[in-house]
């Protein structure tokens, strides 16, 4: 047992997203899981969970790993157990593992075998070594995969052939069968509902969470906007008293469009935020000229959010969890569609409309001319066609961002 454990702790260490040591290693790839095995049609139902139940985006946000495809053939046994999607989730995560295997490394195993440890060890799902996948290189060349904890009885797949490799970040292998195990496939409690507001008037944001819950179109907005990824940077009590005044002044329509404004409908995590500049589009922005954007722009370990207006500072996390997560800043985000860019302007004077409840924009679809959701009340004279490089985007950073945000380590012992 002892010896069980040394081995792990040398092999299955997996860094999950350690700090900000951005780009430990040179060469780091940018991929898309999805795109990559979309040039291989026998990969479809895999790809396609790989996407529903977003295990995708965290393998494009990760380095060092290896990715074990399972044919459309091979997924159906799985299938037909009808897993609800968070055991799904965690059988799958089995397939991914945190480490670099290519086929020549597969075949040339110090001791003819390896723990590695997989992304299902890495949640709080995995009791014991059940995370864990036994690789062995056997002596006629032929190479299988069997969970640590898989039932007695279970026969190992086969390693069948290399997909993708892009040493030593990215390696896609296919092999005969789906990995699986009885934790793996156990039942999941579903994930308790967050209350935003309530986390938010816990962890420093009270004054915000107050005007979220005062406006039950934006706070539903929020709501609606977690399962698909969520970012909200709340303003600090003490920035949001200081606003006020200001705030007051605004229009329903622009009191509802600055409160959306701090809310970016993607996951960012905190590593993320520290390792990539960038626009980032909000749940205010309507792919129209009122682009509502602003740049997330870090400095080592400090992330700053710069509008036309103000540059605020991430000050604490109030949650960071695919896919939430809320930061804490020192000031109000004052959007340049609603204020001057000269000091200390007071926001334009607002032409009544009788659209006041303006819905979260993005809900329209895409930038297919909808009707303008934010109402022309808040357009100065200085904006027109602004900076909205974002604004046809649909939320996503306008730099390849997610591309360089997992320096994971590499822990290459084999
Ligand atoms: C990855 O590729 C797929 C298919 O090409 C595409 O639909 C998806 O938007 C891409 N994801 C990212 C994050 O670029
Ligand atoms: C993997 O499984 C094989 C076959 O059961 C076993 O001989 C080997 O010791 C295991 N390797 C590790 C690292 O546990
Ligand atoms: C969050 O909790 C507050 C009371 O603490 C409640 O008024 C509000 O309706 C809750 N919001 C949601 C979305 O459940
Ligand atoms: C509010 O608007 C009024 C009228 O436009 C202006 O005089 C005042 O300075 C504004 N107050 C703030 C705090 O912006």
């Amino acid at each position: 047992m002892r010896r069980l454990w040394d081995i792990l702790a040398v092999v299955g260490v997996f860094v999950v997203l350690a700090g900000s040591i951005s780009a430990t290693r040179a060469a780091t790839h940018t991929y898309n899981i999805t795109k990559i095995l979309a040039e291989h049609p026998e990969f479809s139902t895999f790809s396609h969970y790989l996407s529903v139940t977003r295990l995708a985006g965290e393998i494009n946000r990760r380095r060092t790993i290896t990715v074990l495809a399972v044919d459309n053939a091979g997924m159906a046994s799985i299938l037909a157990k009808h897993l609800t999607l968070e055991s799904l989730r965690n059988v799958l995560r089995l397939h991914i593992l945190a480490d670099y295997f290519g086929a020549k490394k597969l075949h040339q195993l110090t001791g003819g075998s390896a723990l590695a440890s997989s992304m299902f060890q890495a949640t709080g799902d995995a009791p014991g070594t059940s995370g864990y996948v036994n690789i062995t290189d056997h002596r006629a060349g032929k190479v299988t995969f069997i969970p640590k904890d898989a039932d007695d009885g279970t026969v190992p797949v086969a390693f069948v052939k290399s997909v993708k490799e892009m040493p030593y970040d990215l390696s896609v292998i296919q092999i005969s069968a789906v990995l699986t195990s009885p934790a793996a496939e156990a039942p999941v409690a579903a994930p308790a509902p967050v209350n935003l507001t309530d986390l938010m008037s816990r962890k420093g944001c009270k004054a915000f969470a107050d005007l979220l819950r005062a406006n039950s179109d934006v706070e539903n907005t929020f709501g609606a906007s977690v399962d698909g990824g969520l970012t909200v940077f709340c303003p600090g009590d003490a920035a949001m008293k200081a606003f006020m005044p200001k705030f007051k002044n605004l229009t329903a329509e622009g009191k509802t469009s600055i409160l959306l404004y701090h809310g970016v409908p993607v996951y960012y995590s905190i590593q993320m935020l520290k390792s990539n500049n960038g626009a980032v589009n909000t749940l205010a922005s309507d792919g129209t000229s009122k682009s509502f954007n602003y740049t997330v722009q870090n400095d080592g370990e400090v992330v700053t959010l710069k509008t036309k207006i103000v540059t605020a500072t991430i000050k604490s996390t109030v949650i960071d969890q695919d896919p939430l997560a809320v930061f804490v800043i020192d000031k109000v985000l004052e959007p340049r569609e609603l204020f001057k860019i000269a000091v200390d302007a007071p926001a334009p004077a607002p032409v009544a409309k009788a659209k006041a409840k303006a819905k979260a924009p993005k809900a329209s679809k895409d930038t297919a001319s909808p009707p303008a959701p934010a109402g022309p009340e808040e357009a100065p004279a200085d904006m027109k066609d602004s900076d909205n490089a974002a604004g046809r985007n649909d939320g996503r950073w306008v730099v390849a961002a997610v591309a360089t945000v997992a320096a994971v380590a590499a822990v290459g012992i084999y």
